[in-house]
This record gives structure tokens, C-alpha cells and sequence, in this order.
């Protein structure tokens, strides 16, 4: 198994990380949609949609939603906030997405860059330009290289519910590598995170490939102009032509 599949879905990645920042996501989704001028009849797809954060502020605001993430454990608990507009299902984002055509694709926090395999990166890109209709858009927000590096905290320890989280980040070659270590009861876990560095280059191959144009690069979620040196993100825009 690789680590995408078994760590996001054990019930120790949704304690470490049960304080994701929703007002920062609702936030950023108003600016999106309204930057992306997205009429109230849109359909979106929030591509690896985790605990369901964006997913959900999105169908507030009238929007079509189908949320799809490869981990079981996220989806059950997205099931929850279902309705007529708003769908959860396992999908695993390297496959064809079964959907009727979508005004626009989200793949946001960084939800991008775990796969060895380059033809599985491509893949993605392939899927989500298949199921976008023509001047769709594809909304890609990844780290940005530069900022990872000079911002990185080699060591540090997060507290929840009685575990101390160890954590450990590297880079190793092209890649940034998050070792985490903790005792549950007696027992001693290792898992880690491993997300590829890809450049702006890269991923804009990747989208070309597919019949993509890249209209624009933001650097935070308050959709400033990205600065390779500063931004905190990458975010690309991308169109289907
Ligand atoms: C960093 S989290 C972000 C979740 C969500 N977008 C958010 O901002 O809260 C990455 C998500 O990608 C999902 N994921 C990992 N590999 C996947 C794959 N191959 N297909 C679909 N989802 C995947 C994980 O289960 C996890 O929910």
C-alpha cells in the first residue's frame, strides 16, 4: 500500500489534524468564486475533499458539489452533510471521474504531488480536463518550492488528546518528507507524508499536455499575485480550451 492510502484514512491523521482552519477556507472559496465569477447554477468537483470543508461552504453558497477523496474514513463522515446538490464518494483521483460535465475542478491544500510515478500525475490532470466542460476551470493549490524551504521546522511535537505527535520534515531531493512519530497505548507508530516539489514547469506541462492553459498564478489564499520567493502557495488557474 502506499502512504496516500493508508495514512489519510487511520483515525491518527484526523486527530493531528482536527484543527484545519475552516474560516481561512471559507474565506479563500468566496474570494475563488467570485474571482472566477461562477454562476449559482455551477457544478463543482472538490477533488480529494477530505473532511469535506471546502465541499460544504461551497453548497452554502448554491453551488452543485460532488466531493471525492480516496479515504473511506473521510467519506463516511462527509456523508453527513449530504443533500440534493451536495455528493460525497471514494474516488481515487488517478482514475476517470463518473460524473456528467463540471464547470470547474478544485484540488486544494496541497492535495497533489504524493505519486512516484509521473504517468499517475498525468493522469489527474487527464481525468479532471475529461470531465470539465470547454472553458472550465481547474483550480490547483500546491506549495510553493521556495517558501516550503526557508519556512521548514525541522522538529517539532504536537499535543492531542493525550499523544504526543513527533514530527520530523526534510527535503530530500525533490521531495518534502513529514516522518511522524507517536506511542498510542503502548504502541509505537511511524507514518509518514511525502510530497513531490514539482516546479511551476512541471505542472504546467502537465496541464498543456491535456489541452489546458494556465491564466493565472495566485500566491495566498487572499489570491494575491504570486512572488516565488515570498507566496505561501502556489495556486494555478488553469482553463480547459
Ligand atoms: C492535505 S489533505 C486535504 C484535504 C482537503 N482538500 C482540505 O483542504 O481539507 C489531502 C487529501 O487527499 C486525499 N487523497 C490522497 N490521495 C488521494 C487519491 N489518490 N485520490 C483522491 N484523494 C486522495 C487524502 O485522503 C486527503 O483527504
Amino acid at each position: 500500500m502506499e502512504w496516500f492510502e493508508s495514512w489519510f484514512d487511520t483515525p491518527y491523521y484526523h486527530l493531528l489534524y482536527n484543527n484545519r482552519d475552516y474560516t481561512e477556507a471559507e474565506n479563500f472559496i468566496t474570494k475563488l468564486t467570485q474571482v472566477l465569477e461562477l454562476p449559482q447554477s455551477s457544478k463543482i468537483i472538490d477533488l480529494a475533499c477530505g473532511k469535506g470543508r471546502h465541499s460544504v461552504f461551497l453548497n452554502t453558497l448554491g453551488y452543485k458539489v460532488l466531493g471525492l477523496d480516496l479515504s473511506h474514513q473521510s467519506i463516511d463522515f462527509d456523508k453527513q452533510f449530504e443533500n440534493e446538490n451536495l455528493q460525497f464518494k471514494v474516488h481515487d483521483m488517478r482514475n476517470p471521474i463518473d460524473s456528467e460535465p463540471v464547470d470547474a475542478v478544485f484540488n486544494l491544500f496541497t492535495s497533489f504531488g504524493y505519486f512516484d510515478n509521473e504517468q499517475d500525475d498525468q493522469n489527474v490532470f487527464k481525468s479532471v480536463y475529461d470531465v470539465l466542460k470547454t472553458d472550465g476551470y481547474f483550480v490547483l493549490d500546491y506549495l510553493n518550492e521556495e517558501y516550503v524551504r526557508r519556512v521548514i521546522v525541522p522538529e517539532s511535537t504536537i499535543h492531542r488528546e493525550g499523544i504526543d505527535f513527533q514530527i520530523a520534515k526534510k527535503i530530500e531531493g525533490r521531495h518534502i518528507i513529514k516522518d511522524i512519530r507517536f506511542e498510542d497505548q503502548g504502541k509505537s507508530y511511524h507514518f509518514f507524508e511525502k510530497v513531490k516539489l514539482h516546479t511551476l514547469e512541471t505542472i504546467k506541462s502537465y496541464a498543456e499536455d491535456c489541452g489546458f492553459e494556465r491564466i493565472k498564478i495566485w500566491g495566498d489564499y487572499q489570491l494575491n499575485d504570486f512572488e516565488k520567493d515570498t507566496s505561501p502557495r502556489c495556486i494555478n488557474l488553469f482553463k480547459k480550451k
